[in-house]
């Protein structure tokens, strides 16, 4: 599902090679409509990379999410928002609930718990968001990505003000592009 959509906006992206993506419009999604995340920075490794969820952390080119799912295996992550919450698509009661930590211990640092497990103390959990051109912010903060981390993938990071969060180096500021998947697939991802 996620690659369909994908296949659809790339030749428009490709023949619009002077314009920003972050600045294509796009249909606003409904609410409680569940999307995939696409990363956008242009001329990147990380460009149009899909989004995974594993060991409590939002991923970009990780190998296997190694996630237990109806519909088998996912490639990547699913996601809906709910009263600014941003939330891991399954169809069981489990809940997963996005934090973003952006105190100076956190850095930025964007996770998941999984059930009633607490947040962080300064995690934030409901000022996500989509904007007029879907990209995902967090009261209106972008996102950043750093190479090098589980599995040879890239972590994704929210922008605190801090260009190289937790002494990573090589990281990208990002845009998260929220791309609606009509079938999705539930699943519970790794603590
Ligand atoms: C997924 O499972 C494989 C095989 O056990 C392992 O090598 C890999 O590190 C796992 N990845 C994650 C993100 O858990």
């Amino acid at each position: 599902m996620f690659f369909k959509n994908l296949a659809l906006a790339v030749p428009f992206f490709a023949g619009a090679s002077t314009a920003m993506p972050q600045t294509a419009p796009g249909a606003p999604l409904s609410p409680g409509a569940t999307f995939s995340l696409m990363a956008l920075r242009s001329a990147s490794e990380v460009h149009f990379a899909g989004f995974e969820a594993a060991k409590g952390s939002l991923l970009l080119k990780l190998p296997s999410q190694n996630a237990s799912c109806d519909a088998g295996p996912a490639d990547h992550a699913t996601f809906f928002l709910k009263d600014g919450g941003l939330y891991l698509y399954a169809a069981s009661a489990t809940p997963q609930q996005l934090y973003a930590d952006r105190s100076g211990m956190g850095q930025g640092k964007l996770g998941y718990t999984t059930g009633a497990q607490p947040a962080p103390r300064n995690g934030e959990r409901t000022s996500f968001a989509l904007d007029e051109a879907n990209d995902l912010t967090l009261n209106g903060a972008g996102f950043i990505a750093c190479p090098n981390s589980i599995d040879g993938a890239w972590s994704v990071w929210v922008s605190a003000g801090v260009d190289q969060p937790a002494g990573n180096e090589g990281c990208l500021g990002i845009s998260a592009r929220a791309v609606e998947v009509s079938n999705p697939n539930g699943c519970l991802y790794t603590e």
